[in-house]
């Protein structure tokens, strides 16, 4: 058996090594793979049933440290279940890194995190660098849900089941399945804060930023929160300060995806704190007095609220603000605290990251994981579990993050 599970590693590597220079000899070998991959498979789930109770009562992990990218690769450098997230650069993604790594490591899984720090092509890298570890299960959120669709395609191929992780990635049926947060719900508790705590009166300016264009997140969002504030748009009682396009379809609650993409183009962040940054600058600038006094900002997530907070707090015409976020960063749990940031949405990476290992154990265990609904990738209907959120204001900070262990007080000033 030790035999069969060398060649197949060894078939792996000439696999690629032919994806690189003869794609048709790469696509009979790759044939080879997912047969020897299937034999595998059945070893794999008597031997996971003995590693996981072992791993469970001896209470550590077979993940070692690995230097730079990622971690957890275990000493052999076999690699039962991969994980791919965006950017080191965020917070939010670190969370995610710190629960796999303990959830997996805790249940005795081999295992590696890598990061794409913001590159397609690195994605890519490391999804082949992980099937070459014979990895059964991919775990990846897509730096650009789109140009992703050719990584995993790569690791369907090898017979790894693929799961996308909070991001979908779209144009293709090579997504096995989708655990993500309610991204809607997101999007739809951001402007309902926006209309709970907007000043009274009408032509109240409001300020939309969105996420990337790349992530499907970001259109998700925007839905959710167009949802709740178009008729206020619509009724006169908010006016849009920074995008001609979202004025322009301010008499439609639904909108297409092209719309949406529109709408985007005008007022995206990238999710990058500078081009965050920059834009509201540019959109204050050109703010007609009008446009400033007491305004509303939709900012999308943690990063971008902080750096928008920043520049509307230093406008000496902006009166007041009212900023949406989400992500429950440190950062900005501390900002909410000071009055800096009026709320963030709580996406508890301790279950996002439980949920996809669920999956990850029951597929290695040869079960279909359990779903609760579909994604529609522009392909195929994904399965998908989802989980909801929580909104963080200054009134629940201690119960929704401290109290349920995912913060320490200490790690805070001023927290009541
Ligand atoms: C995630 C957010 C995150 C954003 C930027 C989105 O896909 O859902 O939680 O803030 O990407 O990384």
């Amino acid at each position: 058996m030790k035999q069969k599970l060398q060649e197949r590693d060894k078939l792996f590597k000439k696999t690629i090594c032919y994806i690189l220079i003869n794609p048709i000899k790469a696509k009979q070998l790759s044939k080879e793979v997912r047969y020897m991959k299937k034999f595998g498979k059945k070893l794999m789930s008597i031997v996971l049933g003995a590693t996981m109770v072992f791993g469970l009562m001896t209470g550590c992990g077979s993940n070692d440290a690995q230097a730079n990218q990622g971690s957890g690769a275990a000493a052999s450098g076999e690699v039962q279940v991969g994980i791919v997230l965006p950017t080191k650069d965020e917070p939010r993604w670190l969370q995610d890194q710190k629960q796999f790594e303990t959830i997996l490591g805790d249940a005795g899984f081999t295992n590696q995190v890598l990061f794409s720090q913001g590159s397609s092509a690195t994605e890519k890298t490391n999804v082949e660098t992980l099937i070459s570890k014979g990895i059964d299960v991919l775990i990846i959120c897509a730096q650009d849900g789109a140009a992703a669709a050719a990584a995993v395609e790569e690791a369907k191929d090898a017979g790894v089941t693929v799961i996308a992780y909070d991001r979908l990635i779209t144009g293709t049926d090579a997504v096995d399945y989708y655990v993500t947060f309610d991204s809607f719900a997101v999007g739809q508790a951001q402007g309902q804060y926006l209309i709970d705590n907007a000043p009274s009166g009408s032509d109240i300016p409001l300020y939309l930023y969105a996420g990337a264009a790349t992530d499907n997140n970001a259109f998700i969002f925007f839905e959710g929160a167009w949802s709740v504030l178009q008729p206020k748009i619509a009724d006169g009682t908010f006016v849009v300060a920074n995008s001609s396009e979202a004025e322009a379809l301010s008499d439609k609650a639904e909108l297409t995806r092209e719309e949406i993409g529109n709408i985007i183009g005008q007022i995206t962040t990238d999710w990058d704190f500078n081009v965050a940054k920059s834009k509201a600058e540019a959109n204050l600038t050109a703010a007609s007095a009008d446009l400033k006094g007491d305004v509303l900002v939709l900012a999308p997530n943690d990063g971008t609220a902080r750096s928008i907070a920043d520049v509307f707090a230093s406008d000496k015409d902006v009166t007041s603000y009212v900023v949406t976020g989400q992500d429950s960063e440190k950062a900005s749990v501390q900002y909410i605290i000071d009055g800096k940031q009026s709320m963030t949405v709580f996406k508890d990476t301790r279950t996002l990251a439980a949920d996809s290992v669920a999956m990850a154990v029951d597929i290695l265990g040869g079960k279909t994981p359990a779903t609760d609904t579909t994604y529609n990738n522009e392909k195929i209907d994904v399965p998908a579990k989802q989980t909801s959120i929580v909104v963080v204001t200054q009134d629940n900070v201690m119960a929704a993050l401290i109290d349920s262990g995912y913060y320490d007080a200490s790690e805070f000033t001023g927290l009541q």
